[in-house]
C-alpha cells in the first residue's frame, strides 16, 4: 500500500470518528480533517483503472498509466485479486497478461500498480527452497529473503566481463575431456524429446562443483519437477540449490518470469562471488512462452509463429550469465529440438548465441548409449582457451576417428565396407566398443576431470600407435586430421 492511500484511509476513518457525538466539541478538528480527506485525491481515482476487456488471458485496461512490465493487481468478488503485469498499450488502454486463470474478474473491476515489483527478494533463505515463477514457496513453509535484486537487471557491460579462463568438472566424462566447458560459459543443450536433457542436467547439478546452482524448470510436466527435486537433486543436492519451476499448466507470463527470476537469483549469487550453475530447462519453453504473451500483445508473428520480441529476449537472458568480479554463472539451457531439426529457429539463434552446444542424438540413446552425447556436432567454443595442448591433441585423435566410424557406419552395418580396405576405417571398427564405453557413463555414477582427461589421453594414445605406431602422441599436425607423432 502506498503512503499516499495510507494517509488516504487514515484521513477518512479520523474524519468518520469525528461524526462520534462525544466528540462534537471538536467539530473543528473534524471539518480540517474532512476537507483534508476530499482534498487527497483517491488512490482508486488516481492510481486505478478499469478492465474494459478480457480476451483469453489478456486484459485491456482503461483510466490507468503505468509503464510496460508493471505489475498490476485487479480485484475479483470472493477471491485474491489478480496479479498481471503490462505487456503492451493500445491508444489509452494497457494490456494486461495474467498470472493465473482470470475466473472472478469482472467487467469494470478495479486495477492497481503494485509498487516495486521490478524487484525480487532474495538471500540464503533461497536455498533449498522450490518457488514458483511470482516466487512463492511450492512446500508452503514461508521464505525470509533479506534483500531486494532487480528482477531484469541489465546485461554485463562487455568490457566488465572477465574471459573464460578456469575448466569447471561438471562430473559427467564425455564432457569434462572432450567439450570441456569453463566457468562462466554459457552452454546449450540440444535435442528432441526423450533423448535425456532432464537426465544429463539431473547428472551434471548433482555431480557439478558449483557453490550454488540454480535450477529453472519451465513448462515441464507437474511430475516431472517433483522427480527432478527428489530424485536429481535429491535431499544433500537440494541444500545448495535453488528451484524455480513453472510447470505446463502455469500462465505464459508466469513462465517467462520464472525465468528472469532464476536468472536474477543466479546474478544475486554470483553479485556475492561465488560461482553458480544456472540450469535452465528448457529454453525452447520460455521462447514459446514469450511467443504466447507477445501474440495475445498483438505482436506480429516473423518465423514459425515466433515474434521479434522472442529473438531480443533470449540472448538478453543469455547474456546475464558470465564472469564478472570474483563470481560466475555458469549456465546451461536446454534447446528442445523439434522434429529434431537442428535448423528451428530458436535452435538456430541458441546456437549462435551461447558458447557452445552439447548435441544429444536419439541414433544414439537408440544404440543405449547415455549420455546420448553426438561428439560430431557438439562444441564448446571455449574450450581453446582452458584446456592444454596436448588435452586438445588427444581430443582431436578421438573426435577423429569417431567421425571416421560415425561417417561409414551404414556401409559398415551393410556389410558393404570390406576389411583392410582402409585402415583408419578399420582402426574405427576395432576401437568403436571403446569409444561408446568411454562416451557411457551410469547417470548415478561421477565422475572427475582430471581422471576422465587422463582415461581420454590413454585411449588416444593407444589410437595413434595403431595408426601411426608405437609412441606417446603429445601434438597435431594442425589440420585435424593427421598427427604428429612425438617421443
Ligand atoms: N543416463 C541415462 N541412463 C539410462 N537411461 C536414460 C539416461 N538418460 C535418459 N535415459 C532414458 O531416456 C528417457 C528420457 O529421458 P529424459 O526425460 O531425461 O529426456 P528429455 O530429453 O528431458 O525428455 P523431454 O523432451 O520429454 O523433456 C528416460 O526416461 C530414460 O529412460
Ligand atoms: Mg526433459
Amino acid at each position: 500500500m502506498t503512503e499516499l492511500s495510507r494517509l488516504h484511509i487514515a484521513c477518512k476513518v479520523t474524519a468518520m470518528t469525528t461524526e462520534c457525538p462525544t466528540l462534537n466539541h471538536h467539530s473543528h478538528i473534524k471539518k480540517r480533517f474532512v476537507r483534508l480527506a476530499d482534498a487527497i485525491p483517491s488512490k482508486r481515482a488516481e492510481a486505478s483503472g478499469k478492465l474494459v476487456k478480457v480476451t483469453g488471458e489478456t486484459l485491456e485496461v482503461s483510466g490507468l498509466r503505468a509503464g510496460i512490465g508493471a505489475r498490476c493487481s485487479i480485484e475479483r468478488k470472493g477471491k485474491s485479486p489478480l496479479n498481471a503485469e503490462v505487456i503492451g498499450f493500445d491508444g489509452d488502454r494497457l494490456v494486461l497478461a495474467c498470472e493465473e486463470l482470470v475466473g472472478g474478474v469482472s467487467p469494470g473491476a478495479f486495477v492497481t500498480v503494485v509498487e516495486g515489483s521490478n524487484q525480487i527478494e532474495v538471500g540464503d533463505a533461497l536455498l533449498g527452497r522450490v518457488l514458483d515463477g511470482a516466487g512463492k514457496p511450492f512446500n508452503g513453509k514461508p521464505v525470509f529473503p533479506v534483500e531486494a535484486y532487480p528482477l531484469r537487471g541489465s546485461p554485463l557491460n562487455p568490457l566488465d566481463r572477465n574471459a573464460i579462463g578456469q575448466p569447471m568438472d561438471t562430473g559427467v566424462r564425455a564432457i569434462n575431456s572432450l567439450l570441456t566447458l569453463g566457468r562462466g560459459q554459457r552452454v546449450g543443450l540440444f535435442a528432441g524429446s526423450g533423448v535425456g536433457k532432464s537426465t544429463l542436467l539431473g547428472m551434471i547439478t548433482r555431480f557439478s562443483t558449483a557453490d550454488v546452482v540454480v535450477v529453472c524448470l519451465v513448462g515441464e510436466r507437474g511430475r516431472e519437477v517433483k522427480e527432478f527435486v527428489e530424485e536429481s537433486l535429491g535431499e544433500e543436492g537440494l541444500k545448495r540449490a535453488v528451484v524455480v519451476a513453472t510447470p505446463a499448466d502455469t500462465s505464459p507470463l508466469l513462465r517467462v518470469s520464472g525465468c528472469w527470476r532464476a536468472t536474477a537469483i543466479a546474478e544475486y549469487y554470483r553479485s556475492r562471488g561465488l560461482n553458480v550453475l544456472l540450469l535452465m530447462d528448457s529454453l525452447t519453453r520460455f521462447a514459446q512462452a514469450q511467443r504466447e504473451l507477445s501474440l495475445s500483445a498483438g505482436e506480429p508473428p516473423v518465423s514459425k509463429g515466433y515474434t521479434p520480441s522472442v529473438f531480443s529476449s533470449i540472448p538478453n537472458l543469455i547474456e546475464r550469465a558470465g564472469i564478472l568480479g570474483g563470481g560466475s554463472i555458469t549456465a546451461i539451457y536446454t534447446v528442445l529440438v523439434e522434429g529434431d531439426d537442428l535448423q528451428d529457429p530458436i535452435s538456430d539463434l541458441a546456437r549462435a548465441s551461447l558458447d557452445g552446444h552439447i548435441v544429444l542424438s536419439r541414433d544414439i540413446a537408440d544404440q543405449g548409449i547415455y549420455p546420448a552425447i553426438d561428439v560430431e556436432k557438439s562444441i564448446s567454443r571455449s574450450m581453446l582457451n582452458i584446456t592444454e595442448k596436448e588435452h586438445q591433441a588427444t581430443t582431436k585423435i578421438f573426435r577423429n576417428l569417431y567421425v571416421t566410424y560415425e561417417q561409414n557406419k551404414d556401409l559398415i552395418s551393410l556389410g558393404a565396407y570390406r576389411p583392410g580396405t582402409d585402415k583408419k576405417i578399420d582402426l574405427a571398427i576395432s576401437f568403436k566398443q571403446r569409444m561408446s564405453d568411454f562416451l557411457s557413463q551410469p547417470f548415478d555414477r561421477a565422475s572427475n576431470i582430471d581422471t576422465d582427461i587422463a582415461a581420454l589421453k590413454e585411449l588416444s594414445d593407444e589410437i595413434s600407435s595403431e595408426l601411426y605406431g608405437s609412441g606417446n602422441i603429445t601434438t597435431d599436425s594442425g589440420d585435424g586430421k593427421s598427427f604428429v607423432k612425438e617421443g
